[in-house]
């Protein structure tokens, strides 16, 4: 079985085929990065016009690298949210025209379902696990217990994880995304210089909060001498933040553990996954690797190329669908939010990241 996937909800044209031997036959990604960098961050406008431009070629590339024509594949599937609407609208009418041309099924994937499948294509990950979901626009704790069954234990009340790495990045003066040069810069710096708080550790629950952190940083710089930051201020801004960062998200993701011990009736977990750009960051996967580690759980954080949005995630995740033959009809919707876990509560502020 084939499935093709198309990404397109952010600022990542991406395509790819998988096979159900848990292959990835072709995938293209190309990133948008230069066309947003003046702007210092994703324009939906820019990111919509761009996805038009780069899809057409980009599917021809994906199907010819994995040496396949449209009438070899079982099914297409793209992101249909949640996610810039603009983009997923043009990543999901793509994919039904080709779909009804070819007469091929066509599968509507919800983005984090990509995200959350992952580690059983990389991995081969057995039902159920923990997925701690770290993105520019996500920030999630969710127990994967089958295709379609995510419970979400946690999400941020306000940034993204990675929007606050953005933010603090732009703050410090570095280069957008904000994320990598963080990371780059802390290598340099001591991350005890600046004491800067950990939202809701030590409480219970498993949501998040980054806001108060990137202020703390933007109070911080703001007490610095006019001009430019000192070397040494920014490596140590950025080695505080990062610790910070990672304690709060360790702090959290211990709790989401505890309480799925702790539920009488649910299965005990196979693994604790990272997904997510910001599971690029090493001081974050050491920390969960080492909380993994306590817990006697495998600890799965998927290369990096499939941690960052990618097609073959959303072709994975159209896959295992397909398998259980849940096809979706060709006038299914792009949707701007859909929540994977539509009993989750809602968390104030957090409409946007659903
Ligand atoms: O998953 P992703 O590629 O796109 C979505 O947001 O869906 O994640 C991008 C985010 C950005 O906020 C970026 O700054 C962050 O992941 N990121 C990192 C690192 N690499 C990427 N954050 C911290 N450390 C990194 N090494
Ligand atoms: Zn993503």
């Amino acid at each position: 079985m084939r499935v093709l996937g198309i990404e397109t909800s952010c600022d990542e044209t991406a395509a790819a085929v998988v096979d159900d031997g848990r292959t990835i036959l072709s995938s293209v990604v190309l990133s948008q990065l230069d066309d947003h960098r003046p702007y210092g961050g994703v324009v939906p406008e820019v990111a919509a016009r761009a996805h038009l431009k780069h899809l057409g070629p980009i599917l021809r590339q994906t199907l010819a690298e994995a040496g396949l024509g449209l009438p070899d594949l079982d099914g297409i599937a793209a992101t249909a949210g949640p996610g810039l609407i603009g983009g997923v609208m043009v990543g999901t009418t793509a994919a039904k025209a080709m779909a009804f041309a070819a007469g091929k099924p066509f599968l509507a994937i919800n983005h984090l379902e990509g995200h959350a499948l992952t580690p059983r294509l990389t991995d081969d990950a057995a039902f159920p696990y923990l997925l701690l979901l770290v993105s520019g626009g996500h920030c999630q704790l969710l127990v994967v217990e089958g295709v379609g069954r995510y419970r979400r234990l946690g999400t941020t009340m306000d940034d993204a994880v990675g929007e606050a790495f953005d933010k603090a990045a732009k703050c410090l003066g570095l280069d957008y995304p904000g994320g990598p040069a963080l990371e780059r810069a802390a290598t340099d710096g001591d991350c005890r210089r600046y004491d800067l708080p950990r939202p809701l550790t030590g409480r219970p629950g498993c949501d998040f909060s980054f806001s108060g952190l990137k202020t703390a940083v933007r109070q911080i710089v703001d007490r610095q001498p006019p001009g430019p930051l000192s070397y040494q201020v920014v490596a140590d801004l950025a080695a505080s933040f990062q610790a910070a960062a990672a304690d709060s998200l360790t702090d959290r993701t211990r709790n989401a553990l505890a309480l799925v011990r702790d539920e009488a009736a649910a299965r005990p977990l196979n693994a604790l996954v990272v997904a997510g750009g910001v599971a690029a960051n090493r001081t974050v996967r050491e920390r969960l690797a080492a909380l993994a580690g306590a817990h006697g759980l495998a600890f799965i954080a998927p290369p990096l190329a499939l941690c960052t949005d990618n097609g073959a995630m959303i072709a994975w995740a159209g896959l295992e669908r397909l398998r259980l033959g849940w096809v979706d009809a060709l006038d299914t919707r792009a949707r701007p939010r859909w929540p994977l876990d539509p009993d989750a509560a809602p968390v104030i502020g957090a409409g946007v990241k659903a």
